[in-house]
């Protein structure tokens, strides 16, 4: 397969982590190049349950070299705590490497991403609290601490002093609360810059080196298409570039490296935090999705929104990215519903429309039409083959593919690495 892709192809929670895990044991490099704590990616290996959220899911595997890119922003506290979480139980993760690049979550951005949001009151974005939004707006306004100088001792007190003077004044006059002792975070924040100074490097190099020496790699998206800061529903999206173009910006291999992209899909939609979402369902089949996908934040704990199948979505999703492939995840979850449904137009002003609109405003206004398809009532939870499944669930797959105008190859139906179908 080469260098692939994996790629949210909705709202985050696509269930990528699983298909990174699947996909990562005959791949040589790992690489997650966006987003950072506001992830969380579960994958499940025999009856062990390991809930991630910045070290890539190809840590489980020793052999493979896992890269945190340039792309990436790292809380020092949080990812710390990943690193011996997983240390704890068995998993050495002496195969990772951070980019010297990747931009530090300080305690002034998950402060000021609270504030923020607790100042938008009604259009609050609902982000994860976690500094995200903040972070990035540093690094595009060049007043960020990235790893390298992080992990500095002599550059790091300067740098934080000078960004701390400006976040103070904003924290005292514009926020009306406490500011915060540079002297303090350097002491607090050293045991974490001597924990992860080791594994800092020029990742891009290395990844690219192990590019052009035949090595194959693996990307390993967060988030989703439609939270993307460009391409997704602004302004309710997340600050990073979620779309398989980000690969190549966040890690620093270019676009002629990559052979293939999967977009992951689940056989229906969530959406958490704000934001418009057409195929919504708040009603007992919504409630009833997420209690049989468990559908509540890895990372927040929030209940998600729950709708069906949005196949507009899916289909930008699909051309935006440059799909190769789709995996269908969660196929399980609608087993037992007479009938199933995925939108296939949106009513836009009176209008029928089959194109997404991307932007909050427009999506807003549209109101989902669906075509309905009989369900399948068998458990597919054991299904090894295309062929195991139920006619209902294969002409379901059919009708995604049809509607996204790319195939699907992948089909998940439980969270276990066994429970996966991979069609040729
Ligand atoms: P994974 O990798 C689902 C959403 C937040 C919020 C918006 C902005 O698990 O798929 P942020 O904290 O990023 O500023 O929040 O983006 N969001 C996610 N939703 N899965 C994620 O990641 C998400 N990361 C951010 O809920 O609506
Ligand atoms: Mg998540």
């Amino acid at each position: 397969m080469g260098n692939t892709v994996v790629v949210g192809a909705q709202w985050g929670d696509e269930a990528k982590g699983k298909i990174i895990d699947c996909l990562a044991h005959d791949k040589d490099v790992v690489v997650r190049w966006g987003g950072g704590s506001n992830a969380g990616h579960t994958v499940i290996v025999g009856d062990q349950e390991y809930k991630l959220h910045v070290v890539p899911a190809g840590v489980l595997n020793p052999h493979t070299l896992n890269v945190v890119a340039d792309g990436v922003v790292i809380d020092p506290a949080g990812f710390t705590a990943e690193i011996e979480g997983l240390r704890g139980r068995g998993i050495a993760c002496d195969n990772l490497k951070i980019s010297g690049n990747a931009h530090v979550v300080l305690p002034y951005h998950s402060l000021l991403d609270q504030l923020e949001e607790r100042r938008k009151g009604g259009k609050a974005i609902g982000t994860t609290g976690r500094g995200i939004g903040p972070v990035y707006q540093d690094k595009a306004a060049r007043i960020g601490i990235r790893m390298r100088d992080f992990t500095d001792r002599s550059a790091f007190p300067d740098l934080l002093a000078h960004v701390l003077s400006i976040k103070n004044e904003l924290l005292t006059k514009i926020y009306g609360v406490e500011p915060l002792d540079a002297k303090k975070i350097v002491a607090d924040y050293a045991p974490f810059a001597d924990k992860l100074r080791p594994f800092v490097d020029d990742t891009a190099i290395v990844v690219a080196r192990a590019a052009r020496s035949g090595k194959s790699v693996l990307f390993e998206g967060a988030q989703g298409t439609l939270l993307d800061i460009d391409l997704g529903t602004y302004p309710y999206v997340t600050s990073s570039h979620p779309t398989a173009g980000g690969a190549t910006v966040g890690t620093g291999l270019g676009p002629t490296q990559i052979d293939s992209i999967i977009g992951v899909a689940k056989s229906y939609t969530t959406r958490v935090g704000a934001g418009a979402f057409p195929t919504e369902l708040e009603d007992e089949i919504g409630s009833l999705i997420r209690e049989r996908g468990k559908e509540y934040g890895t990372t927040t704990g929030r209940p998600r929104r729950c709708g069906w199948l949005d196949g507009i979505a899916l289909n930008y999703s699909a051309l935006v990215n440059g799909l190769t492939s789709l995996a269908l995840m969660h196929l399980d979850v609608l087993s037992g519903f007479p009938e199933v449904k995925i939108c296939t137009s949106y009513e836009f002003d009176g209008k029928k429309i089959s194109d997404f609109p991307s932007d909050q405003g427009r999506l807003s206004r549209c109101k989902p039409i669906f075509e309905s398809f009989p369900g399948w009532q068998e458990d597919v939870s054991n299904a090894k083959s295309w062929d195991d499944l139920p006619d209902n669930a294969r002409r379901f797959a059919e009708t995604v593919e049809r509607i996204a105008e790319v195939p699907v190859k992948i089909l998940s139906v439980g969270r276990r690495r066994d429970q996966t179908i991979f069609r040729d």
